[in-house]
């Protein structure tokens, strides 16, 4: 990969900060916006993914885990695509989803396990990486490529807090 943007680095110290992370990043998205996750299993991408949708006024009952489908799409204050690539094999396969054609669309597009599969993302985009930091606490980095991606990045977690 090449040198993001922009990008920084922050320690959540509970599932509860890492859910109110997402929640104040769903606020700020845009149609169009690309968000991927990277992290193992446990890591918190889903929680994160939860706080989004929130932010983003999604109705809690709609947001699932995606376990039967590879996107699944919600209605919030704009259009959330929700998709886990945990299963899928290449790009081939993601093609044959239909997915490619909701990147940079009419809504904001959130993606677990982006790494499985990094020709998903598009030239421009967000990508967060979380770690086990050890008990409640998890290490989230978060880098942006292009100017709307480090404009939305600075937005969320600005220098100066
Ligand atoms: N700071 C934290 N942020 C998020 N989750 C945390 C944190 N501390 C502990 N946890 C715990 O870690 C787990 C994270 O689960 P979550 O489903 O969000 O992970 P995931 O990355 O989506 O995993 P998977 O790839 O298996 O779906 C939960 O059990 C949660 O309670
Ligand atoms: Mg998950």
């Amino acid at each position: 990969m090449s040198t993001p943007t922009l990008s920084r680095t922050l320690l959540s110290g509970s599932p509860e900060e890492t859910h109110r992370l997402g929640l104040r990043l769903g606020q700020l998205l845009q149609p169009g916006d690309f968000v991927g996750l990277v992290g193992d299993l446990g890591a918190g991408k889903t929680h994160l993914v939860r706080g989004v949708a929130e932010g983003a006024g999604v109705s809690r009952s709609e947001v699932a885990s995606p376990t039967f489908a590879i996107v699944y799409p919600y209605r919030g204050r704009l259009p959330l695509y929700h998709a886990d690539l945990y299963r899928l094999a290449d790009y081939d396969e993601l093609y044959a989803t239909g997915f490619l054609d909701l990147v940079g669309g009419d809504g904001a597009v959130l993606v677990e396990w982006l790494d499985r599969i990094p020709e998903a993302a598009p030239r421009e985009f967000l990508r967060i990486t979380l770690r086990d930091a050890g008990e409640e606490s998890r290490e989230l980095v978060a880098e942006a490529w292009g100017a709307r991606p480090a404009e939305l990045l600075e937005a969320w977690l600005p220098a100066n807090r």
